[in-house]
């Protein structure tokens, strides 16, 4: 099976020991503490979950400003984005000394960790600038990623932590939230060798559905892993529990038995595009996936990176910075004209009339109105259950009436 990124096993940082754990809680009652932003927690979440091995806690400035110029930390590590712990409320923590990490995700803020704090920098305006526009290509505030990050707090607090609590996704999507050890495990116990993931944070319609297939046929793989987001989106986006029990259906009806595994992480979607796109290849491969699927506008938001920016960040990496691959695809869509969902790239004689397009916007309005889209473009079961979503929500009063 394909090694872990810059390690020959996983190094999850969470206390799988109960009663090790359970003596960390009794210790961290008494610890000073910060209550983490969402960010942070779900840094916490990935490198207690195996996904973000090897690293062992949250970046110093110097790391995370390594990472954001120049990809990799400053031991030489290849690693995309920064993890950070950035906050504003610094007093009373200092360092050499263990900090308990409250869970700002859980009511009554629990802990979820514990640190042992190698620093606490305040970050400056320019090393922000420059963290940010690395990250996502961009300092504009309309950016939800850009806009989330610069909020997060101005001081690193850095340092190797335990992990005592996977959040609210171990509760609310305890058949669906798995660690990369958990994974990693069940496709060992498979047999697969060739391993395709499919990283998601939308209900899958049919030019999903065939790309999953596209992939599996091409590289001859033994076996999907659909791959879900379960953390924060931005507003109008589908919650995560809705999209489950769509992706959930559509595997049931449409997939052989055993062929596809359904599983979800617990992350904020960054919505850095191609930087995020390396992020969701570290991890995959950590989970033990020899493939990752990178199509149209891969974690991409509005127009702010190309539709192919994501594929092409991989082709300027240092050789063997990463050992999964990725399936590059183009844009799927529906064929009138062969009947069939095509990459738009190997069909001739095609003009934009001859495919269905459903604008996101168009779909969202016939779903609210209980209009299912054709079948050509999403499978009835998946358009029934996110017709009763909409139609709920539209039922729902708004915040403040
Ligand atoms: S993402 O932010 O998680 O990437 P999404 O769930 O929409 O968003 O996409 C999942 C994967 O499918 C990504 O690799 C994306 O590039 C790809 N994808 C989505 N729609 C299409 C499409 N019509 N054609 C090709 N690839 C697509």
């Amino acid at each position: 099976m394909i090694k872990p990124h810059g390690a020959d096993v996983l190094a999850p940082r969470y206390v799988a020991n109960e009663t090790e754990r359970n003596a960390l809680l009794s210790e961290a009652e008494f610890l000073p503490s910060i209550l983490l932003n969402s960010a942070a927690a779900a840094n916490a979440v990935m490198l207690g979950a195996g996904y973000f091995t090897p690293l062992s806690g949250y970046m110093n400035v110097a790391d995370a400003m390594k990472v954001a110029t120049d990809m990799h930390t400053t031991d030489g590590l290849f690693w995309p984005v920064p993890v950070l712990n950035l906050t504003d409320s610094v007093e009373g923590i200092g360092v050499n000394r263990r900090i308990a990490l409250r869970d700002p995700n859980v009511a009554g803020n629990p802990v979820m960790a514990v640190i042992e704090v190698a620093a606490i920098e305040e970050v400056s305006d320019e090393q922000m600038d420059t963290m940010t526009e690395a990250i996502f290509g961009t300092l504009d505030e309309a950016h939800p990623g850009v806009a989330t990050f610069r909020s997060l707090g101005r001081y690193a607090v850095s340092g190797d932590i335990q992990v005592l609590s996977f959040s609210y996704f171990a509760t609310e999507f305890g058949d669906t939230f798995k660690t990369a050890v958990e994974i990693r495990d069940q496709i060992g116990e498979r047999g697969w060798k060739t391993v395709v993931a499919f990283q998601t944070r939308n209900p899958m319609h049919l030019a999903h559905e065939e790309l999953c297939r596209m992939a599996q046929e091409r590289l001859n793989a033994d076996g999907i892993v659909i791959h879900m987001l379960l953390g924060r989106l931005k507003a109008g986006d589908i919650p995560a529990s809705v999209r489950d029990a769509c992706i959930r259906k559509m595997v049931d009806v449409y997939f052989p038995e055993n062929t596809v595994m359904v599983n979800g992480y617990g992350f904020d979607m960054l919505y850095a595009g191609p930087r995020e796109a390396l992020l969701h290849a570290v991890f995959r491969q950590n989970m033990g996936a020899s493939h990752l699927i990178v199509g149209r506008d891969h974690a991409g938001v509005g127009d702010f990176y190309g539709p192919f920016d994501a594929q092409g960040i991989f082709d300027e990496l240092p050789e063997g910075a990463l050992a999964i691959q990725i399936f590059a695809a183009d844009h799927t869509a529906w064929s009138k004209k062969l009947g069939r969902v095509v990459m738009m790239r190997e069909v001739e004689d095609h003009t934009p009339e001859d495919y269905v397009f459903l604008s996101g916007t168009r779909v969202r309005e016939m779903l609210s109105e209980g209009i299912a889209p054709p079948p050509e473009f999403s499978r009835p079961e998946v358009a029934e259950i996110l017709m009763e979503h909409y139609q709920l929500e539209a039922r729902q009063p708004a915040v403040g009436e």
